[in-house]
Parts: structure tokens; C-alpha cells; sequence
């Protein structure tokens, strides 16, 4: 089924402009994290592929637009559209990509189209909180979880209540489960970008705080820190850190506990993905969050 939802998203992009298959043909695919999860709530059927297709559309734009936002030159270990043709081109084969999944999803209910158009609004209201944190340190938990609600998991709660929507199921408990899958997914790949290398990444560790994001473990690490070691950490905010100095700031998170909390949390969130949808029986879900929250971080 993912290479029908993969011949699809082609046969969009072609529909449009075959300029715009050319450059599509360049963007890394991905895990296809969201057309999985329209698998698994939904049986096959033509319509769950296109939602799956049109989804997966929108994701792509909206990484080739971040892309640009945060001059990535790297996207998935290989050099980025906008490092290799340009922001330009990266921002409009973006436009196309997600306006062409609009114009698909108006064949939809209502239900679905107001669903996963509204979703899209809030991501990009997400990113731009997103910018606008990475000024200067953000330690408030309350704004980092509803900048990660926005930016990442809207877009997993849409999906599950469409696809649940397209199989007559429950809407709620599905989008219950995809908000928390999302939440919990983002509060991982925060820990990842700390207790990972760069071969496993695919990108630079320590990559966040020096972007300027300050993730739910810095949060937790500011937290826990004298005033003193309070100021070191801020001295390295937006910062190439030299080797001493990511040893340190590795040194303090182990002290400290914030990665175990961190994941903790998650994990947290991942039990109530399982318990929104206990009643459904879908093992193939449970899944999905038992190998997030189960393995060693
Ligand atoms: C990646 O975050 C960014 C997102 C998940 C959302 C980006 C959303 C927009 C640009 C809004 C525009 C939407 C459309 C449909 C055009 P990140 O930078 O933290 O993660 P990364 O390491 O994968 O770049
Ligand atoms: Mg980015």
C-alpha cells in the first residue's frame, strides 16, 4: 500500500507541472510516519490512499519550507532542495506541493477537509512560535509543549481522526492517540538530537540549543542548576560549543536527570496514547507506541 500512496503523491506533483516532478524527484522520502498511521487505522481502499498521499504532500512542503526558515543544508543526511537549487525554488516546489494536496482534499467530507486544512493552520502557526522561541532562551514548559503541540503533532491528531473518520470509527479517541503519538514522538527526537551521535542523526548533535531551540531536557537541566551553572548554560545558548564545553553540558544533563525526564514524560504520554484507544483492539498501534516508550534512551 505505501508504494500505491507513493505512485500517488508522483502522479500529483506530475498533475501540476513536470518541473515540479524534476525537483520532487530530489527530496528524500522519509519514514512516512503519517501514511503508516492511515494504514493501520484504516483498511485499504482508494480513498484512504489518497488521504494518505495528500497528508504525506503536505508534510513534504512543510519541511522544504523549514527547511529554508532554518537554513538547513542538510534534510535526512543529504544536502537540502534549498542548499542545492536555491530557498526560491524550495519555497514554491513547497507551494506546489501543498496546494495541490488542498485541491485533492476538497473531494473529502467536510469533517475531513476542515480537519486536516485547520491542522496545516496551526502548524504554521507552530513554526512561526517555533522562530520566534529560537530568539532567545524560552525555559516556560507550557509554551515549549504548545509550540511541539502545533508544530508536530497537530498534524498526527488530524491524521488519526481523518483516516479513524474515513472507517467509521471513533474520530476522538483516534485523535486522542495521535496528539499524544505526536507530543511524545517530538519530546524523543529532542532527546535524540542529545544522547545521539551525528552517524546515527544524520545531522550534528547538540544541533537544537545551538539553533536556538531550548527542548523540554534544557528546560528540565536549567531547572535543576545552581545560579551559577545556570549562567554557564545560558553563555552557551545559540553557540558552536567547543569540546569542553558540549562535555560539560553532557556532563550536567547526566547529573542532572533531565534526559531521563524528559523521556519520562514521554513515556507518560505514550501510555495515554494507549489508553484513548485501549477498546480498539489495534495491536498494530500499541505497536507504534510500545517500541517508542519501551527502548533505552
Ligand atoms: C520541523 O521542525 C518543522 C515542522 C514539523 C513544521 C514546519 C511547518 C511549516 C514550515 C508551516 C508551513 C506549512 C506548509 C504546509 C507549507 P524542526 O525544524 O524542529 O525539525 P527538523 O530538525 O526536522 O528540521
Ligand atoms: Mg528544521
Amino acid at each position: 500500500m505505501l508504494e500505491k500512496i507513493e505512485s500517488l503523491m508522483h502522479t500529483f506533483v506530475n498533475e501540476v507541472d513536470p518541473l515540479a516532478t524534476e525537483l520532487y524527484a530530489k527530496v528524500p522520502k522519509g519514514k512516512r510516519l503519517r501514511a503508516k498511521l492511515v494504514m493501520k487505522i484504516a483498511p485499504e481502499a482508494q480513498e484512504n490512499i489518497k488521504l494518505a498521499a495528500i497528508i504525506e504532500l503536505i508534510h513534504a512542503a512543510s519541511l522544504l519550507h523549514d527547511d529554508v526558515i532554518d537554513e538547513a543544508v542538510t534534510r535526512r543526511g543529504i544536502a537540502s532542495l534549498n542548499a542545492t537549487h536555491g530557498s526560491k525554488t524550495a519555497v514554491m516546489l513547497g507551494d506546489i506541493l501543498y496546494s495541490k494536496a488542498f485541491s485533492e482534499l476538497s473531494d473529502f467530507s467536510p469533517f475531513i477537509a476542515k480537519t486536516v486544512s485547520d491542522a496545516v493552520s496551526k502548524l504554521s502557526a507552530g513554526e512561526l512560535l517555533d522562530v520566534a522561541y529560537s530568539e532567545a532562551l524560552q525555559l516556560d514548559e507550557a509554551k515549549y509543549f504548545d509550540m511541539i503541540y502545533k508544530k508536530t503533532a497537530v498534524l498526527i491528531e488530524a491524521t488519526a481522526s481523518s483516516a479513524a473518520a474515513l472507517a467509521g470509527k471513533d474520530t476522538k479517541a483516534f485523535g486522542l492517540y495521535g496528539k499524544n503519538l505526536g507530543l511524545a514522538f517530538q519530546i524523543i527526537d529532542d532527546v535524540l538530537d542529545i544522547v545521539s551521535d551525528e552517524a546515527t542523526l544524520g545531522k550534528p548533535a547538540l544541533a537544537d540549543f545551538k539553533e536556538g531551540k531550548t527542548t523540554l531536557p534544557y528546560i528540565y537541566l536549567y531547572q535543576s542548576l545552581s545560579e551559577q551553572d545556570r549562567k554557564r548554560l545560558i553563555s552557551l545558548y545559540r553557540k558552536a560549543l567547543e569540546e569542553d564545553e558540549a562535555n560539560w553540558l553532557k556532563e550536567k544533563m547526566a547529573e542532572s536527570g533531565a534526559v531521563e525526564k524528559s523521556v519520562s514524560y514521554a513515556r507518560t504520554l505514550g501510555y495515554e496514547a494507549l489508553d484513548a484507544i485501549a477498546h480498539e483492539k489495534n495491536d498494530d498501534l500499541e505497536k507504534v507506541i510500545t517500541d517508542m516508550i519501551e527502548r533505552e534512551y
